[in-house]
């Protein structure tokens, strides 16, 4: 585990300029934090926020894991967002939009204080949405995204975004659990110079009862869609009618700003509860340090708004420090492999932010293609979502970042709201597939489950143990399911610490690599699948009597999805339902009940499970034989151990 890597220092020019220009100034810091935490904290949230009530008390752990950062403070996110930076950047760029077709806009902050002001009226006035209502927003890639956001914020209701590739029933689950009385949407969009639609799925997902009374409509590739009367509205109609000033609502430090589902390794998708002072500061704080955008930057992330990334590195983080900030409709391969370098050079981007999975597809298809554009304007490349592995990291270094830009591997997670661990583009000397450091005023360590430090090379358990302002504060409505996910696992001095579920180890540097998930947890193209939740739905499937499901390494996605399936009855070889009918009827439900990227690439049909006598699933030994791994575990524990050669011969046969 502890290979040596090469080291890269950071780029002397760009250090001079940078926020944090040397690992000293970065060791300056973290002593501070840890010496004086909370004076640490109180330092940036008095120099960082606009106040519109100051707090009286910085941290409250009293009812830990429950934390209250910044207690009695006040404040609006759109206006941290948008409103203080009209004195000085009125008519800065503040969105950069680019379509699917390249086709582009610039939304400049007084235009976009106009359109959320304009938008926060409409949902305030005509829709009577309130302080704390919950708002579903599935939407493609466009501006009025951003609005709809900053809308909320504005208002004080609680948007919840479904990533635009879940399926009608994904979104019906999670209207219900937020229990949203608001759904915006659009038509569809345009993706490889074709419309598709996403109307046609919330009106499926509304189809019956439903705590939703309104759905809101952009028009964006006016194709013909269905409409509800009474219940429809379009955006386009209603908009230019709204007032473009509308008050801010004076929001609490700990009033929830958003809801995120994401999965765990168990049960339903949980809603990601962030709330308002502690996630915007940490947003803006590891904007400035990590990516270093200045003044005249471009900064441009791929992400969809659908995921964490989006909201705090496409919206929040870069539009609460006043930067611009490009949003793009399309596909960085189409309609080819050089169109995000062609983008690099059309806006003379400064800060490029992708996952390695967009990396290894743009390596693959399109190795020489970056020296075909002049990316010279380039100066910090982020990575983000999984492990990046060498040959990925050589080429964004070598290739897309000229051997002159800082790669900023960046750790983090929905629950963490922004970044954890990554390097400073002008302090910390890197290293390929090295997520580095903690960022300042972050505790992570690699321990036992009894707290323990592990030792350079060996992987233990990546805790972070004191709470930060931008974690999460909530399971919507399962304080249990909270304390049980995070706090349950790993406890320090007797206290139970925040436990990320991801394996790390030290080098001899003290820095962390991160391993990956050590729950049951599949990481596919940067996105996170729970097994427990793809194994529910092919259990729906009537020919299906058990299913386990595990991660297979893959050299795009970086983990595709094999599922281990025994059937009820034999499979009809020569007849209708054969194996490949039944595959794609599994697949089928999977692309109905979650999306396409819930698809199992590989799916078997077996005999049996190797279970424990108790009845517990044995992954590891899955995992093992999907990745045509020996299998070394002890199997002498199995309730039936001559299960393990069956499914071996299946797969290989296979
Ligand atoms: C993984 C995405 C290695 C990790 C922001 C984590 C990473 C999960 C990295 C969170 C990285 C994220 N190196 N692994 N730089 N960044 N991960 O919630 O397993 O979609 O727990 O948030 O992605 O995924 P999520």
């Amino acid at each position: 585990m502890s290979e040596i890597k090469p080291v890269f220092k950071p780029n002397r020019e760009f250090a001079k300029e940078a926020r944090i220009k040397n690992i000293c100034e970065y060791n300056e810091l973290q002593e501070w934090a840890r010496e004086d935490y909370e004076g640490f904290w109180d330092h940036y949230a008095k120099e960082k926020i606009d106040w519109i009530e100051p707090y009286h008390t910085v941290l409250d752990e009293s009812d830990a894991p429950f934390v209250k950062w910044f207690d009695g403070g006040k404040l609006n996110v759109s206006v941290q967002c948008v409103d203080r930076h009209l004195k000085t950047r009125k008519n800065k760029a503040a969105i950069i939009f680019e379509g699917d077709d390249g086709d582009f806009r610039t939304i400049t902050y007084l235009e976009l204080h106009f359109n959320v002001n304009k938008m926060a009226n409409l949902l305030k006035n005509e829709f009577g949405v309130k302080k704390g209502d919950r708002v579903v927003i599935y939407m493609p890639m466009i501006p009025e995204v951003a609005y709809a956001m900053l809308a909320c914020a504005r208002i004080g209701a609680i948007h919840s975004i479904v990533f635009g590739g879940f399926s009608s029933e994904a979104l019906r689950d999670r209207i219900e659990d937020a229990d949203a009385r608001l759904v915006i949407t659009a038509d569809g969009a345009f993706r490889k110079e074709k419309p598709y639609m996403l109307k046609p799925v919330v009106d499926k997902a509304l189809a019956g009862n439903t705590p939703v009374e309104k759905v809101l409509v952009v028009k964006r590739n006016f194709e013909e869609i269905e409409w509800v009367e009474g219940r429809d509205y379009s955006y386009n109609d209603m908009i230019d009618r709204q007032p473009v000033e509308c008050e801010p609502e004076p929001m609490e430090s700990e009033d929830p700003l958003f809801l995120l589902y994401t999965s765990g390794s168990t049960g339903k998708p949980k809603g990601v509860q962030h709330n308002q002072a502690g996630y915007i500061l940490w947003a803006q704080m590891t904007m400035e340090w990590v990516f270093d955008v200045k003044e005249n930057d471009t900064y441009w992330c791929t992400a969809d708004v659908g995921w964490i990334t989006g909201h705090t590195y496409i919206v929040y983080g870069p539009l609460a420090m006043g930067a611009t900030t490009v949003m793009f409709e399309g596909v960085p391969t189409y309609p080819d492999a050089g169109r995000a370098w062609k983008m690099v050079e059309k806006y003379r981007i400064s800060q490029f932010y992708t996952a390695p999975t967009a990396i290894r597809v743009l390596h693959s298809t399109g190795e020489h293609e970056p020296e075909k554009y002049d990316l010279s304007s380039l100066k910090v490349l982020g990575t983000v979502g999984e492990p990046i592995d060498p040959p990925a990291w050589e080429w964004y270094y070598e290739v897309v970042g000229n051997s002159k830009c800082a790669i900023v591997d960046t750790y983090w997670q929905t629950e963490t709201g922004g970044h954890m661990i990554s390097p400073l583009p002008g302090a910390t000397p890197i290293k390929p597939g090295c997520a580095t450091l903690p960022l300042p005023g972050i505790m992570a360590r690699i321990v036992d489950v009894e707290g323990n430090e592990k030792e350079v090379g060996e992987e233990g358990y990546l805790c972070i143990t004191r709470p930060w302002p931008s974690q999460i504060r909530n399971v919507w409505g399962d304080e249990a399911r909270y304390r049980k996910s995070y706090f349950g696992d790993v406890k320090i001095d007797g206290k139970p610490v925040y436990f990320t579920g991801d394996g790390a180890v030290y080098d001899s540097d003290g820095y962390f690599t991160i391993i990956g998930r050590m729950d049951d947890v599949i990481n596919v193209s940067g996105h996170r699948m729970g097994t427990a939740e793809v194994e529910a739905v092919i259990n729906e499937d009537e020919d299906v009597a058990e299913v386990a499901v595990v991660g297979r390494p893959h050299s795009i996605k970086g983990e595709s999805i094999f599922a281990y399936v025994v059937l009820l009855k034999p499979l009809d070889d020569n007849g209708p339902r054969d194996a490949a009918y039944v595959k794609k009827h599994i697949n089928g439900i999977i692309k109905a009940e979650i999306g396409n990227i819930a698809m199992c690439d590989d799916i078997v049909f077996v005999p049996g499970l190797p279970k424990t006598r108790s009845g517990k699933i044995m992954r590891r030994i899955l995992r093992s034989i999907a990745k045509g791994e020996a299998i070394t575990q002890d199997t002498s524990t199995l309730e039936d151990p001559s299960v393990v050669q069956a499914i071996e011969k299946v797969v290989k046969g296979s």
